[in-house]
């Protein structure tokens, strides 16, 4: 990590990009160079990073000429057609698109929980779904714990999980709803959110569950190493403009206490212990989006047993919060990137 290196930000007007740019000045990566490369119609304009205005480029196979490092944070498509062209060129990349996840030749990593899998890369590292990041950093503990067969997702996702397209709408309705103006059409999202939730995120993928649902399933097997993980999630979008909160149910192999859940929790890597419903202060009771935004760890509360499983002392359930922008992608993929070059 001496070498000052060329970056690349694929991405670097929207929502995750724009993060990025703070998380690599946050966590000291040494950059020689930045490029920031979005569609043409970014052209003209620039960003500004470590306190200088530089100029936005359009993302062309030959702007990664000299590149040692791609951050990606496109959609899939661009993902696809850009990043192997990078990787040509010598650059190794760590995508945040769904492009590459479950591709067997590219490591899909949490550092919290995998990072043993960087060491098999052939230039294409992904970055899990946000939703996946956000449920697995405090399951991981408890797995390594008493082992989880079998886990019970729903998530509450923010607006801008969808971009910056997602975060304009919901302003866009609050401002309507404030101000008593007519609502505008939805774009971003299947209907109207303020006011609303939308249990639908991506498209129907597998018998009646959405590919963001299928997600957690598929990613949460291949980050954890247990492909016979049962898992059962659904996703639906919540009129909050960051960060996602899971209510996650797991069943263990073993019986394993809540003390020991809870210490478990208190010490592991990414995770904060946020759990005491009598705290005079709401802050303090429960993790809440309003409270993990803009910060990088999954906050976790309301842990207590699972009063369904018949053996109380195999299940939990708890509920955690965490920046999907941040952890769930940004800060995760920045994370990777010391690492690979460390
Ligand atoms: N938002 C989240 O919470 C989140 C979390 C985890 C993963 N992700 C993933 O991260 C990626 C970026 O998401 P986002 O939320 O940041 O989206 P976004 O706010 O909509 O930003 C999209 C970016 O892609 C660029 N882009 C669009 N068309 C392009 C083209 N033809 N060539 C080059 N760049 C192009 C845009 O540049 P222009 O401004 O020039 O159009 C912009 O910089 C997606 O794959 C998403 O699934 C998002």
């Amino acid at each position: 990590m001496n070498k000052a290196l060329t970056v690349a930000i694929l991405g670097a007007t929207g929502a995750v990009g724009t993060q990025m740019l703070a998380c690599l000045a946050e966590q000291e990566v040494p950059v020689g160079e930045l490029r920031p490369l979005a569609s043409a119609r970014s052209v003209g304009k620039t960003v500004v990073f470590q306190g200088k205005e530089v100029a936005i480029q359009e993302a062309k196979p030959e702007a990664f000429d000299g590149c040692d490092l791609v951050l990606g944070a496109a959609g899939d498509d661009i993902a696809r057609e850009l990043l192997p062209e990078a990787v040509r060129r010598g650059a190794v990349a760590v995508d945040n698109s769904h492009a590459f996840r479950m591709d067997p030749q590219v490591p899909l990593v949490i550092p919290e929980i995998n990072a043993d899998d960087l060491s098999w890369h052939q230039g294409i590292v992904a970055n899990p779904n946000c939703a996946t990041i956000i449920g697995l950093v405090p399951t991981w503990p408890l797995h390594k714990l008493a082992g989880v067969s079998r886990m019970i997702v729903s998530t509450y996702q923010a607006a801008s999980g969808a971009g910056e397209p997602g975060m304009a709408a919901l302003e866009a309705e609050m401002k309507a709803l404030v101000g008593g103006d007519s609502m505008p059409a939805p774009q971003a999202f299947a209907a109207q959110l303020v006011s609303n939730l939308i249990p639908q995120i991506g498209g129907e993928q597998y018998a009646g569950y959405t590919s963001e649902e299928m997600k957690l399933q598929d990613e949460g097997r291949k980050i954890m190493h247990l492909p016979e993980l049962r898992v059962s999630c659904t996703c639906v979008r919540v009129p909050v403009l960051r960060s996602h909160s899971e209510s996650v149910t797991l069943e263990f192999e073993r019986a394993v206490s809540l003390e020991e859940i809870r210490e478990a929790l208190d010490q592991a890597p990414g995770v904060k212990l946020v759990d005491d419903l009598g705290a005079a202060d709401a802050h303090d009771r429960f993790p809440m989006p309003i409270d993990t935004s803009d910060q990088d760890l999954i906050w976790v509360g309301r842990v207590r047993r699972d009063l369904s499983n018949p053996d109380e002392a195999r299940g939990v359930s708890f509920w955690c919060c965490g920046d999907q922008i941040r952890k769930g992608a940004a800060t995760n993929a920045v994370q990777i990137a010391k690492l690979l070059c460390s």
